[in-house]
């Protein structure tokens, strides 16, 4: 297969996918990711906005100073200031690349920018000549492609290849196109510029009618060669292309695809875990390729037939997306080098002092449970990944409850490096656990969200909570796990005041230095 058969795996999910209502992130979680991101070995990471916020800036900049092996791009609107943020925040990159956006469809041009086709080409190329000084690395985005007038697209993309543009992207900003259609578009833009061959054509697409992938698919059928998407299709409104499902349905397909990308699937699964969990975005149970059923099989026909011979009802094997679900992991004997072991082949890389701390948890759970499986410790590596300073520490909880007992909790925690206890009472053991809890750290949060799940079959399994809480117009997640429901409750709520406080903390800065 030769280069021009790779498929580039641009990755928005730090960008698009955080516009996703409520699934901001923290930069230390951004940085996280990325280095995820560099483990699937996806090519390109689009880490933000730099203009957008102080925050956004310092997130982009942190992981183009740090993060290598990936090129790291930042978006840019075509304004002088927004090209100097980019470029500020990613000057220090190995291989930084200025993503400029500018709508090209007549209802966007009329009603959003009030410019003509004129003024918008000139803008354009304006734009990309100014950021082309900067790095020869420039994206440029024909916002609402799909909807515009495609010669016009393909005046303004000749335009700015020739201002110095090396990837001409082609948005489905609205998730409008049909697939077909879609294709033909892409198959005529490669026709009809005269130095297409000079940038790699790249699409961009939404999911309003569920078809995101779909499109990513017939573009790269018909020349595209870079395809922006995200991890769980996470993105503004219905999101963005899912990662996982094109690059599985390449790897899957190449009878009807001809093209490979650099992605190490195996990397797939945890990935996903971790922007769920970073985002407090529960991903849909029969999602394709990440979905707790996309590998079940509920009917007795099908589970013959998996048991006479896997690929009677399975196109994909669960090992090449990093799944190992139902693995029964070390005991409470095991030693340390093996749990290390075990998480390094789930994917996870620990400091030291992480490792310690997952370590001890593994130990006091599987005290407990009788047999630990990977989506135990994976539940452990979560609560490891949401770790936060923490201000409010759970000491000891008790619960009285049952069917004919006011439900009671009493709560103990060390706040900073005081002891203090409350008992509250409540309409079952986690609302009174709540209820102590509120009452300790004075929140004057709202709950906007609770979840709980098990982490694995049987009375024994861990139990898995979210939840999301409001103070003050911002809203943050927690997550806690433990076999004890009402104790894993108590973790994520306090993982999510303690996040609430670190959150205040970051706005307040980013207000100063405004
Ligand atoms: O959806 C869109 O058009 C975008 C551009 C900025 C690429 O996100
Ligand atoms: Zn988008």
């Amino acid at each position: 297969m030769s280069e021009k058969d790779r498929i580039i795996i641009f990755d928005t999910t730090l960008r698009d996918g955080e516009q996703s209502p409520g699934a901001s992130m923290n930069i230390q979680e951004k940085y996280r990711l990325a280095q995820n991101l560099v483990k699937l070995q996806v090519d390109v990471i689009e880490a933000g906005f730099p203009v957008a916020s102080p925050g956004d800036f310092e997130c982009v900049k942190n992981i183009a100073d740090n993060i290598r092996g990936v090129q790291v791009a930042g978006l840019a609107r075509c304004h002088r200031k927004d090209i100097d943020a980019a470029w500020e925040a990613l000057k220090k990159g190995a291989n930084p690349r200025i993503h400029l956006f500018l709508a090209t469809s007549d209802i966007h041009l009329k009603y959003k920018l009030k410019m003509d086709r004129e003024q918008m080409l000139a803008l354009a190329v304006e734009s990309v000549k100014y950021a082309a000084a900067f790095t020869s690395n420039v994206e440029f985005s024909a916002e609402d492609a799909s909807r515009s007038d495609l010669d016009f697209v393909c005046q303004v993309f000749e335009a700015v290849i020739r201002a110095g543009a090396t990837t001409l992207n082609f948005p489905d900003t609205t998730g409008y196109a049909l697939p077909d259609e879609f294709g033909r578009k892409i198959s005529y833009l490669s026709d009809h510029i005269p130095s297409i061959d000079r940038a790699v054509l790249s699409v961009h697409c939404h999911n309003d009618l569920g078809l995101a992938v779909a499109n990513s698919l017939a573009a790269i059928n018909n020349g595209a060669r870079q395809v922006e998407c995200t991890i769980n299709g996470l993105g503004e409104r219905a999101g963005n292309t899912a990662l996982e499902e094109v690059v599985m349905a390449i790897r899957t397909r190449p009878d009807q695809m001809a093209v490979s990308t650099g992605v190490v699937t195996e990397h797939i699964y945890p990935t996903s875990r971790l922007v769920s969990t970073i985002t407090g975005m529960p991903v849909q149970p029969n999602k394709a390729i990440v979905g707790a059923n996309a590998f079940a099989h509920e009917s007795g026909i099908h589970q013959d037939g998996m048991l006479k011979e896997r690929t009677t009802y399975e196109i994909m094997n669960p090992a090449d997306i990093g799944l190992s679900k139902g693995n029964l992991v070390l005991g409470k004997h095991s030693g340390r080098h093996a749990l290390k072991d075990r998480i390094e082949t789930m994917g996870y890389s620990l400091t030291d002092e992480q490792l310690n701390r997952v370590f001890s948890r593994f130990k006091e759970v599987a005290d407990v449970k009788k047999e630990m499986f990977d989506e135990d410790l994976e539940a452990i590596l979560m609560d490891e990944v949401l770790r936060i300073a923490e201000k409010f520490q759970l000491q000891t909880l008790g619960v009285m409850s049952g069917s004919r007992v006011m439900p009671t909790a009493g709560v103990r925690l060390k706040i900073d490096d005081r002891e203090v206890e409350q008992a509250a009472i409540g309409i079952g053991p986690i609302d009174a656990t709540f209820r102590a809890i509120a009452e300790l750290t004075g929140t004057t949060s709202k709950l906007l969200y609770f979840s709980v799940s098990s982490i694995t079959g049987g009375t024994d399994a861990q139990g898995e909570v979210m939840v999301r809480i409001e103070e003050d117009g911002l809203v943050v997640i927690g997550q806690g796990a433990d076999p004890d429901i009402i104790t894993a409750a108590a973790k994520a709520y306090l993982n999510a005041l303690n996040r609430m406080i670190y959150l205040k903390k970051e706005t307040s800065r980013s207000q100063k230095s405004n």
